[in-house]
Protein backbone atom coordinates (compact mmCIF):
# COMPACT_ATOMS: atom_id res chain seq x y z
CA UNK A 1 0.00 0.00 0.00
CA UNK A 2 1.62 3.22 -0.97
CA UNK A 3 1.60 6.26 1.50
CA UNK A 4 -0.72 8.10 -0.43
CA UNK A 5 -3.21 5.60 -0.42
CA UNK A 6 -2.64 5.45 3.27
CA UNK A 7 -3.53 8.55 4.17
CA UNK A 8 -7.39 8.05 2.62
CA UNK A 9 -9.16 6.86 4.71
CA UNK A 10 -11.45 3.90 3.24
CA UNK A 11 -15.38 4.52 3.05
CA UNK A 12 -17.99 2.17 1.88
CA UNK A 13 -21.47 3.27 1.06
CA UNK A 14 -24.39 1.38 0.68
CA UNK A 15 -27.10 2.42 -1.94
CA UNK A 16 -30.54 0.95 -1.05
CA UNK A 17 -31.82 1.99 -4.18
CA UNK A 18 -35.71 1.68 -3.99
CA UNK A 19 -35.56 -1.14 -1.67
CA UNK A 20 -37.15 -1.96 1.62
CA UNK A 21 -39.96 -0.61 3.28
CA UNK A 22 -39.93 0.83 7.56
CA UNK A 23 -39.61 -2.71 8.73
CA UNK A 24 -36.24 -3.70 6.45
CA UNK A 25 -35.30 0.20 7.10
CA UNK A 26 -34.89 -0.82 10.73
CA UNK A 27 -33.81 -4.19 10.89
CA UNK A 28 -30.82 -3.55 8.43
CA UNK A 29 -29.96 -0.25 10.31
CA UNK A 30 -30.50 -2.06 13.24
CA UNK A 31 -27.60 -5.12 12.24
CA UNK A 32 -25.50 -2.44 11.32
CA UNK A 33 -25.19 -0.92 14.53
CA UNK A 34 -24.75 -3.98 16.31
CA UNK A 35 -22.28 -5.93 13.81
CA UNK A 36 -19.88 -2.67 13.15
CA UNK A 37 -17.74 -1.91 15.99
CA UNK A 38 -16.46 1.14 17.06
CA UNK A 39 -12.39 -0.02 16.52
CA UNK A 40 -13.76 -0.39 12.77
CA UNK A 41 -15.61 2.48 12.38
CA UNK A 42 -12.68 4.56 13.78
CA UNK A 43 -10.83 3.09 10.62
CA UNK A 44 -13.27 2.48 8.19
CA UNK A 45 -15.82 4.88 7.26
CA UNK A 46 -19.32 3.91 6.84
CA UNK A 47 -22.56 5.14 5.29
CA UNK A 48 -25.97 4.20 4.45
CA UNK A 49 -28.15 5.93 1.38
CA UNK A 50 -31.95 4.48 2.28
CA UNK A 51 -34.47 6.32 0.03
CA UNK A 52 -35.69 9.46 0.83
CA UNK A 53 -38.69 8.68 3.07
CA UNK A 54 -36.67 6.37 5.69
CA UNK A 55 -33.52 8.95 5.73
CA UNK A 56 -35.86 10.26 9.10
CA UNK A 57 -35.63 7.17 10.49
CA UNK A 58 -31.56 6.88 9.55
CA UNK A 59 -31.01 9.57 11.36
CA UNK A 60 -32.93 8.96 14.29
CA UNK A 61 -31.91 5.50 14.72
CA UNK A 62 -28.01 6.03 13.65
CA UNK A 63 -27.61 9.31 15.91
CA UNK A 64 -24.59 8.72 18.20
CA UNK A 65 -22.89 5.86 15.98
CA UNK A 66 -20.22 6.19 13.83
CA UNK A 67 -22.42 5.02 11.10
CA UNK A 68 -23.20 8.41 8.95
CA UNK A 69 -25.80 8.58 6.45
CA UNK A 70 -27.05 10.20 3.13
CA UNK A 71 -29.30 10.43 0.21
CA UNK A 72 -29.51 8.79 -3.17
CA UNK A 73 -29.81 12.34 -5.60
CA UNK A 74 -30.34 15.72 -4.61
CA UNK A 75 -32.11 18.17 -6.47
CA UNK A 76 -29.83 20.74 -8.56
CA UNK A 77 -32.08 23.50 -7.40
CA UNK A 78 -32.71 25.42 -4.10
CA UNK A 79 -36.08 25.19 -3.51
CA UNK A 80 -39.02 26.79 -5.24
CA UNK A 81 -41.58 25.09 -7.49
CA UNK A 82 -39.81 21.38 -8.37
CA UNK A 83 -42.58 19.36 -7.48
CA UNK A 84 -41.14 16.23 -6.56
CA UNK A 85 -37.29 17.26 -6.04
CA UNK A 86 -35.37 16.87 -2.45
CA UNK A 87 -33.17 19.76 -1.80
CA UNK A 88 -29.76 19.80 -0.62
CA UNK A 89 -30.80 21.87 2.38
CA UNK A 90 -33.77 19.32 3.17
CA UNK A 91 -31.20 16.91 2.96
CA UNK A 92 -28.71 18.84 5.44
CA UNK A 93 -31.69 19.24 7.87
CA UNK A 94 -31.96 15.16 8.40
CA UNK A 95 -27.91 15.75 9.10
CA UNK A 96 -26.90 13.54 5.90
CA UNK A 97 -23.51 13.91 5.37
CA UNK A 98 -24.05 12.45 1.70
CA UNK A 99 -25.52 12.21 -1.11
CA UNK A 100 -24.99 10.23 -4.73
CA UNK A 101 -25.00 12.30 -7.58
CA UNK A 102 -24.87 11.26 -11.02
CA UNK A 103 -25.67 7.39 -10.50
CA UNK A 104 -25.74 5.69 -13.82
CA UNK A 105 -29.43 4.79 -13.23
CA UNK A 106 -30.47 8.32 -12.65
CA UNK A 107 -28.07 9.26 -15.54
CA UNK A 108 -29.66 6.72 -17.87
CA UNK A 109 -33.68 6.13 -16.49
CA UNK A 110 -34.22 10.24 -15.56
CA UNK A 111 -31.82 11.80 -18.17
CA UNK A 112 -29.51 13.54 -15.68
CA UNK A 113 -27.01 14.86 -17.89
CA UNK A 114 -23.49 16.53 -17.05
CA UNK A 115 -24.67 19.58 -16.43
CA UNK A 116 -27.02 18.20 -13.91
CA UNK A 117 -24.92 16.57 -11.78
CA UNK A 118 -22.57 19.94 -11.60
CA UNK A 119 -25.73 21.59 -10.52
CA UNK A 120 -26.77 19.15 -7.83
CA UNK A 121 -22.57 18.75 -6.41
CA UNK A 122 -22.64 22.82 -6.35
CA UNK A 123 -26.35 22.70 -4.18
CA UNK A 124 -25.62 19.68 -1.78
CA UNK A 125 -21.68 21.56 -1.26
CA UNK A 126 -23.17 24.51 -0.71
CA UNK A 127 -25.86 23.19 2.00
CA UNK A 128 -22.65 21.40 3.29
CA UNK A 129 -23.24 17.93 2.38
CA UNK A 130 -20.62 16.23 0.29
CA UNK A 131 -21.49 14.74 -2.99
CA UNK A 132 -20.31 11.20 -4.36
CA UNK A 133 -20.16 11.84 -7.84
CA UNK A 134 -20.73 8.90 -9.93
CA UNK A 135 -18.82 8.24 -13.37
CA UNK A 136 -19.00 4.93 -15.45
CA UNK A 137 -19.32 4.21 -19.21
CA UNK A 138 -21.69 1.36 -20.56
CA UNK A 139 -20.56 -1.61 -22.16
CA UNK A 140 -20.86 -0.20 -25.46
CA UNK A 141 -18.49 2.60 -24.65
CA UNK A 142 -16.17 0.04 -22.74
CA UNK A 143 -16.32 -2.49 -26.01
CA UNK A 144 -15.53 0.40 -28.50
CA UNK A 145 -12.63 1.57 -26.70
CA UNK A 146 -14.47 4.95 -25.38
CA UNK A 147 -13.82 4.30 -21.41
CA UNK A 148 -11.45 7.07 -21.20
CA UNK A 149 -12.82 9.42 -22.88
CA UNK A 150 -16.59 8.87 -21.85
CA UNK A 151 -15.08 9.21 -17.91
CA UNK A 152 -12.73 12.20 -19.13
CA UNK A 153 -16.12 13.95 -20.43
CA UNK A 154 -18.15 13.15 -17.10
CA UNK A 155 -15.17 14.10 -14.48
CA UNK A 156 -14.35 17.30 -16.69
CA UNK A 157 -17.63 18.49 -16.28
CA UNK A 158 -17.72 18.82 -12.99
CA UNK A 159 -14.28 18.98 -12.14
CA UNK A 160 -13.88 22.94 -10.96
CA UNK A 161 -16.92 22.39 -8.76
CA UNK A 162 -14.75 19.66 -7.28
CA UNK A 163 -11.48 21.76 -7.10
CA UNK A 164 -12.90 24.40 -5.09
CA UNK A 165 -14.43 21.91 -2.74
CA UNK A 166 -11.15 20.90 -1.52
CA UNK A 167 -10.17 17.90 -0.06
CA UNK A 168 -13.35 16.01 1.09
CA UNK A 169 -14.50 15.23 -2.38
CA UNK A 170 -15.29 11.63 -3.05
CA UNK A 171 -16.28 10.10 -6.87
CA UNK A 172 -17.42 6.69 -7.52
CA UNK A 173 -16.22 4.45 -10.33
CA UNK A 174 -19.43 2.65 -11.33
CA UNK A 175 -18.95 0.90 -14.85
CA UNK A 176 -22.22 0.60 -15.67
CA UNK A 177 -22.32 -2.94 -17.45
CA UNK A 178 -20.97 -4.09 -13.45
CA UNK A 179 -23.90 -2.58 -12.10
CA UNK A 180 -26.62 -4.68 -10.34
CA UNK A 181 -25.51 -7.63 -13.11
CA UNK A 182 -23.34 -9.92 -10.66
CA UNK A 183 -20.43 -9.04 -13.62
CA UNK A 184 -17.56 -7.15 -11.54
CA UNK A 185 -14.60 -5.24 -13.40
CA UNK A 186 -11.72 -7.35 -12.95
CA UNK A 187 -8.99 -5.41 -10.00
CA UNK A 188 -7.01 -4.79 -12.73
CA UNK A 189 -9.69 -3.30 -15.08
CA UNK A 190 -10.90 -0.75 -11.60
CA UNK A 191 -7.62 -0.03 -10.80
CA UNK A 192 -6.80 1.29 -14.23
CA UNK A 193 -9.86 3.52 -14.23
CA UNK A 194 -9.10 4.48 -10.83
CA UNK A 195 -5.84 5.69 -11.90
CA UNK A 196 -6.81 7.63 -14.53
CA UNK A 197 -9.53 9.08 -12.65
CA UNK A 198 -7.19 10.57 -10.19
CA UNK A 199 -5.01 11.99 -13.06
CA UNK A 200 -7.85 13.53 -15.23
CA UNK A 201 -9.21 15.30 -11.93
CA UNK A 202 -5.94 16.44 -11.30
CA UNK A 203 -5.66 18.22 -14.48
CA UNK A 204 -8.85 20.27 -13.40
CA UNK A 205 -6.99 20.79 -10.04
CA UNK A 206 -8.60 18.98 -7.63
CA UNK A 207 -6.73 17.95 -4.60
CA UNK A 208 -6.33 14.20 -6.46
CA UNK A 209 -4.38 12.07 -3.84
CA UNK A 210 -7.21 13.60 -1.16
CA UNK A 211 -9.71 12.46 -3.06
CA UNK A 212 -11.15 8.86 -2.21
CA UNK A 213 -11.97 7.24 -5.24
CA UNK A 214 -15.04 4.26 -4.53
CA UNK A 215 -15.71 1.04 -6.64
CA UNK A 216 -19.17 0.01 -7.66
CA UNK A 217 -20.81 -2.74 -9.52
CA UNK A 218 -21.57 -6.14 -7.92
CA UNK A 219 -19.26 -5.76 -5.47
CA UNK A 220 -19.92 -9.04 -2.65
CA UNK A 221 -18.15 -10.46 0.31
CA UNK A 222 -16.57 -12.36 -2.22
CA UNK A 223 -14.53 -9.99 -4.14
CA UNK A 224 -14.66 -6.58 -2.20
CA UNK A 225 -10.95 -7.97 -0.60
CA UNK A 226 -9.24 -7.93 -4.10
CA UNK A 227 -10.87 -4.88 -5.41
CA UNK A 228 -9.84 -2.77 -2.32
CA UNK A 229 -6.49 -4.30 -2.07
CA UNK A 230 -5.83 -1.78 -5.69
CA UNK A 231 -3.77 0.76 -4.80
CA UNK A 232 -6.06 3.07 -6.26
CA UNK A 233 -9.33 1.84 -4.90
CA UNK A 234 -10.46 3.88 -1.94
CA UNK A 235 -13.60 1.83 -0.71
CA UNK A 236 -17.07 0.32 -2.16
CA UNK A 237 -20.59 2.16 -3.46
CA UNK A 238 -22.59 -1.24 -2.68
CA UNK A 239 -25.77 -1.71 -4.16
CA UNK A 240 -27.52 -5.17 -3.86
CA UNK A 241 -25.37 -6.30 -0.97
CA UNK A 242 -25.62 -3.34 1.25
CA UNK A 243 -29.31 -4.61 1.95
CA UNK A 244 -27.99 -7.85 3.56
CA UNK A 245 -26.16 -6.85 6.58
CA UNK A 246 -24.09 -9.39 7.17
CA UNK A 247 -22.79 -9.26 3.44
CA UNK A 248 -22.17 -5.28 3.92
CA UNK A 249 -20.73 -6.22 7.04
CA UNK A 250 -18.05 -8.03 5.35
CA UNK A 251 -17.58 -5.57 2.99
CA UNK A 252 -16.64 -2.91 5.63
CA UNK A 253 -14.13 -5.63 7.33
CA UNK A 254 -12.47 -6.20 3.78
CA UNK A 255 -11.65 -2.43 3.39
CA UNK A 256 -10.86 -2.85 7.01
CA UNK A 257 -7.59 -4.16 5.41
CA UNK A 258 -6.78 -1.50 3.77
CA UNK A 259 -6.63 1.11 6.48
CA UNK A 260 -3.82 2.02 7.80
P1 LIG B 1 -24.69 -3.19 -7.26
O1 LIG B 1 -25.01 -1.62 -7.40
O2 LIG B 1 -23.72 -3.35 -6.13
O3 LIG B 1 -26.03 -3.83 -7.00
O4 LIG B 1 -24.10 -3.63 -8.56
C1 LIG B 1 -24.03 -0.64 -7.20
C2 LIG B 1 -24.63 0.73 -7.40
O5 LIG B 1 -25.42 0.90 -8.34
O6 LIG B 1 -24.36 1.69 -6.64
Amino acid sequence: MSAQSMRRKPLVIGNWKMNGDVDVAERLIADLRAALDPGLLDRVAVAVCPPFPYLGLAAARLAGSAIGWGAQNVAAYPNGAYTGEVSATMLADLRCAWTLVGHSERRTLFGDTDAEVVRKAQQALAAGVAPVVCVGETLAERESGATESVLGRQLDAVGAVLAAAGEGVVVAYEPVWAIGTGRTATPQQAQDAHAFIRARLARSGVASQAVRILYGGSVKPGNAGELFACPDVDGGLIGGASLVAADFVAICKAALRRAA
